[in-house]
């Protein structure tokens, strides 16, 4: 079920994802260095997230990043990423 609501997700968003999809990629793009987000785990994605947004995991930009967005923003990055 899982599986079909991630694809059912990115039916519904389409190609260019959720608000703020495309300003991730700017940065997490293949080759960039930073690590690439498409086909990770949703879960993970989010959990990473969530980690910056307390400052459980330290971070240089993603601490302030996460700050535009509701983890229900977050989980619907995370669902888009791990299904595109
Ligand atoms: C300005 C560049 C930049 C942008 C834009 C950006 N990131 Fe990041 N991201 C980073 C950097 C740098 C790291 C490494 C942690 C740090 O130093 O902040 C990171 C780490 C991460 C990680 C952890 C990756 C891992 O390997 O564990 C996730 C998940 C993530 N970003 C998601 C996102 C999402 C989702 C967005 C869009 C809302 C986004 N990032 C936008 C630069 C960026």
């Amino acid at each position: 079920m899982r599986i079909l609501g991630l694809t059912l997700a990115a039916l519904l968003l389409g190609a260019a994802g959720p608000p703020g999809a495309a300003s991730c990629t700017g940065c997490h793009a293949a080759g960039a260095g930073i690590g690439v987000l498409q086909g990770r785990p949703a879960d993970d994605i989010a959990a990473q997230m969530e980690a910056f947004r307390s400052g459980a995991r330290p971070a240089t930009l993603m601490n302030r990043i996460v700050r535009g967005f509701s983890p229900d923003e977050v989980r619907a990055l995370a669902a888009w990423f791990a299904a595109s």
